[in-house]
């Protein structure tokens, strides 16, 4: 099937309108969220306009239909991800930022025997290019639990630095968390060496996906990591939704995180006791129509091909990164090639602050986002205040990036530097 940008647009309905007095929309915040085909907002909408009723929790028909829904989507996401323990090993969450704090509240409260129980003889390992979900959550464990935190560095050109990949995750490593690519650099990381590295000592690998799973195929088995989590929003589902995965094993010993309703199996006034896997992790009423909208989402794009969308991108980010390369004054902050990189792409340009492009381009109708990214430390890595950064998806297309360029040689001129 051949994959045009410009038919998929049609699509997506926010590209109907315009902005900034009449200008073409150009998208290019994907990275922060992503834009809604109408498969999705139908699906969402359908759902509250036909099956609306509370999942699991009742005998009558629409409430067969909004757990059929609700299941249905879960197992939609098991193959997206290719979970070889299909939907027992899914499990819905608002966010990927939930998640990720999910793990990090459950290892927390893992009893002394628990493979998960951590104390201050042990290392959770970060990296330094994590955005604040993926870090502070472990920041916090490792102050509760007193255990210490390590992290691999940056290097100049904006890779993971492993020449001490031993000396990083150490033999009282229990806890690996790292992106898989970058939000602000677009750094694919090499996960084969470090899942080796960390399994090597026991420890277990937590792959932060939001950049990577509504971008390229993702296989959780051929990984070899053992929890993954990603946000709906950004793979043109709703906001509301996130997915953690886990190896069933581990999702079992996993002590729960949030309790309540649908999460139990049995409960007196004094005690309870955990339903299995995935339930046990899914207190409450669940975000049902958001887990259907997802399911739609993720749907759409299986139909495209997940093969198809990173081919796609993988062109439409060399062809930008040659042409802002040919910019004066303006540094890419990260890789300058396509080797192992996603389409985020970040830069700054001269002394303009990020923020001044920021505000010229949107002028132009031109949506970026700029600032730190959630990755303070990150930029600081990176000597940098603050950058603009494009990020492409499916519905992008060079005349996009033609029109990227033209705003920023246009800011340059503004702000007097051409
Ligand atoms: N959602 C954040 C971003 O825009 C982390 O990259």
């Amino acid at each position: 099937m051949s994959f045009s940008a410009t038919q998929i647009r049609k699509d997506f309905p926010i590209f109907e309108r315009t902005v900034r007095d009449g200008k073409k929309l150009i998208y290019l915040d994907s990275g922060a969220t992503s834009q809604k085909p109408n498969a999705v907002i139908e699906a969402e909408s359908n759902f509250y306009r036909f099956h609306n009723s509370a999942a699991h929790r009742g005998v009558h028909q629409l409430a067969e239909e909004a757990t059929d829904a609700y299941e249905g989507a879960r197992e939609i996401v098991g193959k997206f991800l290719r979970a070889p323990g299909g939907t027992s090993e899914i499990v819905f969450t608002k966010s990927a930022t939930e998640s990720l704090n999910l793990l990090a509240y459950a290892m927390g409260n893992a009893p002394i025997g628990n493979r998960f129980a951590l104390n201050s003889g042990d290392r959770i390992v970060v990296t330094e290019m994590e955005h604040h979900s993926n870090l502070v959550p472990w920041q916090q464990l490792a102050t509760r639990t007193r255990a210490q935190l390590a992290w691999f560095g940056v290097t100049a050109d904006a890779r993971l630095d492993l020449t001490s990949i031993n000396d990083v995750i150490t033999s009282n490593t229990k806890i690996v968390a790292l992106t898989h690519q970058s939000n602000v650099l677009g750094t694919i990381n090499p996960l084969e060496e470090i899942v080796a590295r960390a399994h090597e000592v026991g420890a277990v690998v937590i792959l932060d996906a939001c950049q990577s799973a509504p971008h390229m195929p993702i296989d959780v088995k051929a990984l070899g990591i053992d929890f993954l989590v990603f946000s709906g929003h950004k793979a043109l589902g709703p906001t509301g939704i996130g997915v953690l995965w886990g190896r069933s094993a581990l999702l079992q010993e996993l002590p729960p995180f949030l309790f309540g309703g649908s999460m139990i199996e049995m409960v007196t006034m004094t005690t309870a006791t955990w339903a299995p896997v995935p339930q046990k992790f899914e207190a409450g009423v669940p975000n049902m129509a958001q887990a259907v909208g997802l399911g739609a989402a993720l749907e759409y794009l299986t139909n495209l091909g997940m093969g198809n969308v990173h081919t796609h991108e993988l062109a439409l980010t060399g062809y930008l990164l040659e042409r802002l390369k040919a910019i004066e004054e303006l540094r890419i902050v990260g890789p300058s090639d396509t080797d192992n990189r996603g389409s985020a792409v970040s830069f700054t340009v001269a002394d303009i602050h990020p923020h001044d492009i920021g505000q010229f381009l949107d002028s132009q109708g031109i949506a970026v986002r700029t600032g730190q990214h959630c990755a303070w430390p990150l930029a600081k890595r990176m000597d940098v205040p603050a950058t603009t950064r494009a990020s492409l998806y499916l519905y992008n297309d060079e005349s996009d990036c033609d029109a990227l360029v033209a705003g920023i040689i246009g800011a340059q001129k503004y702000f007097g530097r051409l």
